[in-house]
């Protein structure tokens, strides 16, 4: 199997776990870094070496695949670098903050033939892809409707992370662009869209300027339609999506965690994640009030819990294993060109548009 060598851009709470897990895979080397901050615990730790920027760690002959974890904002710049150097990259999601970024990403990476991987992490998920196959198989019917919420409640910050300001993280939309894309891995692209909501609870320095409520609506072709919200806004945390079928329902709970095939009135349970440790993990730092229901984010200096921890396993072993070569699951084609991730960010922007004006949106006015 041939080696592959990585670099890494942004080793703060993500990319320095990513660079964990990889420096542990078989014929996988972390050769350099670069961050403006967090260097220096995790260079030591991972035994690489530092970069003093973008440009010369993409530059570096020896290495082969660039992970791109900076803020969300700071993504484009970092891979279209990787791209020009022939660089595959691996890119945390959201991938970029509008359509037209990706679209130049997409193109960068295609045309100088590297990979372009979305960190969409969910994909990952045992559970989901238990989802994916309910469905596929016709289990649960015809999905006529999905519900997902991802709500908490914020309290004051002692610092504004970046991760609070809607210039560089998007706000809870795109920061959280899991949900939408898992619905519209089951149900496709819509066609109108509309979104209401804005900052109804959280302003003030203590404070990013994001919105802390968003409701969305989404409609499909043939009167298929799928509803979320996401905020943190909320006193009553939730975290979910239900999807409702012509003749069974799924629910995946990310809080209590678990997801339940319901047919009739007879319920069947699948783990969500690899082991029931990992799911019992999951719900007790959610019912140990650990996290500010489904918002809590991590920092620098912070280890992802166990349950996260498998998933990022899981989604490093499926990159390198496709870099070194192997057949990739039809499933997870369109994960590695970009064009998933892009199609949720179009969503993300037509909803952004219908708040802004004040009505719904169809997509095709963004293409
Ligand atoms: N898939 C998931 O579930 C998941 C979870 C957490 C974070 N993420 C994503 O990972 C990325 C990083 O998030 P995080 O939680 O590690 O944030 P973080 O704040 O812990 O780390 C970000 C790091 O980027 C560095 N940085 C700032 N500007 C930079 C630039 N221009 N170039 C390179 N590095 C820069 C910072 O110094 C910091 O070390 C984000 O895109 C985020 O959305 C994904």
């Amino acid at each position: 199997m041939k080696n592959i060598n990585y670099g890494i851009i942004g080793t703060g709470y993500f990319g320095a776990h990513l660079g964990r897990i990889l420096s542990k895979l078989e014929g996988a080397k972390v050769v350099s870094i670069y961050d403006p901050e967090n260097t220096k615990n995790i260079s030591e730790e991972l035994g690489c070496e530092v970069s003093e920027n973008i440009q010369e760690l993409c530059a570096r002959e020896d290495i082969d695949a660039i992970i791109v974890a900076s803020p969300n904002g700071a993504h484009r710049e970092a891979v279209l670098e990787a791209a020009k150097n022939k660089k595959h990259v691996f890119c945390e999601k959201p991938i970029a903050l509008s359509y037209k970024d990706c679209s130049e990403m997409i193109d960068a990476t295609k045309k100088n033939g590297v990979i372009f991987m979305a960190g969409h992490v969910m994909n990952f998920m045992n559970g989901v892809r238990k989802i994916k196959q309910l469905i596929n198989d016709g289990v649960i019917g015809e999905v006529l409707h999905c519900h997902s919420m991802r709500n908490g409640w914020e309290k004051e910050q002692k610092e504004i992370s970046w991760k609070k300001i809607k210039e560089l993280s998007g706000g809870h939309l795109y920061h959280h662009i899991h949900e939408l894309d898992f619905i519209q891995f089951i149900m496709g692209v819509p066609e109108k869209v509309t979104m209401v909501g804005g900052n109804i609870a959280h302003q003030g320095e203590k404070f990013g300027d994001e919105d802390d409520a968003l409701f969305i609506t989404l409609e499909f072709p043939n009167k298929r339609f799928a509803t979320l919200q996401y905020g943190s806004a909320f006193r009553w945390p939730d975290h979910s999506v239900k999807i409702q079928g012509t003749k069974g329902a799924i629910l995946l709970d990310l809080q209590d965690v678990g997801v339940t095939l319901k047919i009739d009135d007879k319920e069947e349970k699948f783990l969500l994640h690899r082991t029931k440790e990992e799911d019992d993990d999951r719900t007790r730092i959610y019912k140990g009030l650990e996290m500010d229901g489904a918002i809590m984010y991590g920092k620098p200096d912070r280890i992802p819990p166990l349950w996260l921890h498998g998933i990022m396993e899981m989604e490093m072993e499926f990159l390198h294993n496709a870099l070194q070569g192997a057949e990739i699951d039809k499933e997870f084609i369109p994960l590695l060109d970009g064009t998933a991730a892009r199609d949720s960010i179009l969503t993300a922007d037509a909803l952004t548009k219908s708040l802004q004006e004040d009505r719904k949106v169809k997509l095709s006015e963004l293409l």
